[in-house]
């Protein structure tokens, strides 16, 4: 008696099971495949991958964190960043960072992004993540893709999967501050230095495409030259934005936008989103009240003129000071946006109008 009833109840288990597993808006029994988030570059994008190597880029301390997370997680803000809105909006789980001790499920996506880091190999060589190395992370992930959903499943989760780009701002950047090799060349001729960055981007993006990928998300350079960091300190030029890596950051954006869209035209399938980050940074800066912001300048937290030393957002022995409310302000740290302006970011990276990312948003990508 009490065998049959067990029994009838396995059938209905498995009927539910089967009915579950037909579905046909779902591609496979794999939750989530087909809507993936890979997500490539700098600090803008990094979720924590620098707290598991030895660098000087690292911001797993307090404040960071403070109005989210209530802990520092290795995100260079008060709170969330891009990803993580972009994630959300896709509705899609918190992406983690690749080097996250014992991450084994990758059907969502990966965060391969590191702080400090360029699309240059010199750029804070050893200190970071290039963006070649983050690519080869990201061949890592495809191979346990392929053995965990044979290789037709995982070709088509990569082929539905949106990678997103945050890289070049540390290329224009690193080179002020070390003695790259590199130096020469950024000085003497500047279309050439842009060209080799940009020629390594559309390296990684070539090598993502001949892997199935075939939706990418970019943003331009922000206003580099306008951060806390980089405000002038001279006496008569106080505050002003630095030219120098403005000419660089203007030359790079019409780059970027040519590139793309030739990889358009050149590659089939290809497909892209481009968000005018210089564009909308430029307005927050030039009428931040009218975006919901008190304080443009100067940096939530941080030490010196606009509180922007660098690297002087908290850590060992370091006397900071910290604003009462972050969405103040534009900028969280000396370098960095807070949760309440990323937040704008990426609600313009994901439903803007074609002014402001084109061709496609990435609400339409994920949907294609
Ligand atoms: C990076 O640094 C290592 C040692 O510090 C050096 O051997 C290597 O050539 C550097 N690579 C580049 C691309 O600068
Ligand atoms: C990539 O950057 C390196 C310097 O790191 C440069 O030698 C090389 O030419 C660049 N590649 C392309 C395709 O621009």
């Amino acid at each position: 008696m009490a065998t049959t009833r067990f029994f009838i109840y396995l059938l209905a288990v498995s009927a539910i099971l089967l009915l579950l597993n037909t579905n046909p808006t779902r591609g496979s029994g794999e939750k989530h495949a087909g809507r993936s988030l890979f997500v490539f570059g700098d600090s803008l994008f990094d979720v924590g991958n620098n707290n598991y190597f030895p660098t000087t880029f690292r911001v797993n301390h307090w404040p960071y964190g403070e109005t989210y997370f209530k802990l520092p997680t290795g995100r260079a803000s008060d709170g969330r960043i891009i990803p993580d809105f972009i994630a959300e909006f896709a509705k899609l789980p918190l992406i983690p960072p690749y080097l996250q001790p014992a991450l084994n499920s990758y059907t969502n996506g990966v965060n391969f992004a590191s702080g400090g880091a360029g699309a240059l190999q010199e750029t804070n060589n050893g200190s970071v993540i290039a963006l070649k190395t983050q690519l080869s992370n990201f061949k890592n992930v495809e191979e346990k893709l392929r053995h965990k959903l044979g290789g037709e499943e995982a070709k088509r989760l990569l082929s539905q999967s949106v990678y997103i780009f945050s890289i070049g701002t540390n290329d224009y950047l690193s080179p002020l501050a070390s003695h790259s090799t590199l130096l020469p060349l950024f000085h003497s001729n500047k279309q050439a230095y842009v060209d080799m960055v940009i020629g390594n981007l559309t390296y990684v993006v070539k090598e993502i495409y001949n892997r199935g990928g075939s939706k990418f998300g970019f943003l331009n350079l922000g206003r580099v030259g306008c951060f806390p960091k980089m405000r002038d300190r001279k006496p008569g030029r106080e505050g002003a934005c630095t030219d120098k890596v403005t000419t660089m950051v203007k030359l790079h954006n019409r780059k970027l936008s040519k590139v793309l869209s030739k990889l358009e035209r050149r590659l089939k399938g290809f497909k892209y989103s481009m968000f005018d980050f210089y564009t909308c940074f430029g307005e927050r800066l030039n009428d931040p009240s009218k975006y919901g912001f008190k304080e443009e300048k100067m940096a939530c937290c941080g030490a010196g003129p606009y509180r922007g030393n660098s690297g002087s957002c908290g850590g060992e022995g370091i006397k900071y000071e910290l604003c009462e409310n972050p969405s103040d302000y534009l900028f969280f740290d000396p370098a960095h946006p807070t949760e309440a302006a990323d937040k704008q970011f990426a609600m313009l990276m994901w439903s803007g109008n074609s002014h402001i990312t084109g061709p496609h948003n990435l609400r339409t990508l994920f949907q294609l």
